[in-house]
């Protein structure tokens, strides 16, 4: 028997937030953003959730392969571009869209060989301060790529720094807007926490759009908004049973350190599920988890492969017990990983990309 847990991946709800995605940004072609294996989810369990977007967006030249071997035929962006000169081999054979962000990559487009021109991704940077060219130098960039042969259309991307937080946008839309204002081309400026918060506002608006974070059911701005805040379903389920129950007597501790002690006599389970399985070490006493759906804490420190539970809310519960450490629980229950990820000080993204490959997963 293999250790009873598992990670269940759910198609459809990652193809329900992306049309949340496009409710917000109605005018707007969508971009599934995919980078990450889809964020730990696996591309190709995904697929079926992704395939009504406009176009595919990710950064891994070999994940762009397997996408095409998918039989997807639309725009694939690298939103990172080319990393070396022969990546743009590849682009050229797969039709890759890809992004432009400094010089050098002008440089290895101008020396490139194809016959088919490339649609490009011109960044700029507007004060994320991560890639794209500067607000002085970005005509100069698109004056350059508009020159080569090997250049088909030009479209302008920037990326936001601050889109769930209260600084918001308004700094780098304004930036952007000024230094591109001469510049034709498609633009695309948001990632989902611009979608869903800043979408409609005067400047965002744009041609394109990329939804990473709220396809897999996380909020982005969370703990301000959550899930439901935001009509957004979890796309992964982390699952497993109890192993085995203890009964404690107040002065009992429970794990590595002696972390938490009980107040009174209650029963704890031992979850199979430990850090080595991508569950998060840091995630302290009171984490919430649902046992037979309903909704309790963790007790004491996460260990490799087991950690503990309070079953005071569940007194029926036995070695066997269904455990949903994040995502869908029996009788329509919901934990959503952002509430996981808070309780460890760090956000969904990491949890899911985080999943341990040793978890078998199933396409649910
Ligand atoms: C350039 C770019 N666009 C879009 C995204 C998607 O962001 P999110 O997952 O927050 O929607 C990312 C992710 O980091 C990114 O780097």
């Amino acid at each position: 028997m293999p250790r009873p847990i598992q990670a269940l991946i759910h198609p459809e709800a990652v193809a329900a937030n992306l049309r949340r995605a496009r409710a917000a940004a109605p005018d707007a072609r969508l971009w599934a953003v995919v980078k990450a294996d889809a964020y730990g989810h696996g591309i190709e369990r995904v697929y079926e959730g992704i395939r009504g977007a406009d176009g595919i967006a990710l950064l891994d030249l070999a994940e762009a392969e397997r996408v095409r071997a998918l039989g997807w035929r639309g725009p694939i962006l690298l939103l990172e571009g080319c990393f070396e000169p022969r990546d743009l081999e590849l682009c050229s054979r797969l039709a890759l869209w890809h992004v432009v962000h400094r010089e050098a990559q002008i440089d290895w487009l101008a020396a490139h060989k194809t016959h088919e021109p490339h649609r490009v991704f011109l960044k700029m940077n507007s004060g994320m301060n991560r890639l794209g060219f500067g607000p002085q130098a970005v005509g100069s960039a698109w004056t350059r790529l508009n020159a080569l042969p090997q250049v088909d259309e030009i479209s302008l991307v920037t990326h936001f720094s601050d889109a769930d937080g209260p600084r918001g946008v308004d700094h780098q839309v304004a930036a952007f807007a000024q230094a591109t204002r001469d510049l034709p081309g498609e633009r695309s400026l948001s990632n989902s926490a611009a979608i869903l918060r800043h979408a409609q506002d005067q400047g965002v608006r744009a041609d394109w759009v990329r939804a990473g974070i709220l396809s897999y059911g996380s909020a982005p701005d969370y703990p301000e908004h959550d899930i439901a805040h935001w009509g957004l379903q979890p796309a992964m389920t982390l699952r497993s049973e109890l192993i085995a129950v203890q009964p404690l007597q107040p002065g009992d501790t429970v794990g590595y350190g002696s972390r938490y002690t009980a107040e009174r006599a209650m029963r704890i389970g031992i979850v199979a599920c430990g850090y080595a399985d991508g569950y998060p070490r840091h995630a302290g006493s009171g984490t919430p988890v649902l046992v037979q759906g309903v909704r309790t804490g963790t007790v004491g420190r996460v260990s490799m492969d087991m950690l503990a539970v309070d079953l005071t809310p569940v007194p029926s519960a036995q070695p066997g017990s269904e455990v949903t450490l994040w995502g869908r629980g029996p009788h329509g229950s919901v934990l959503p990983i952002d509430e996981v990820a808070h309780a460890a000080g760090t956000i969904g993204y990491e949890l899911m990309c985080a999943l341990a490959r040793r978890v078998p997963v199933a396409v649910a």
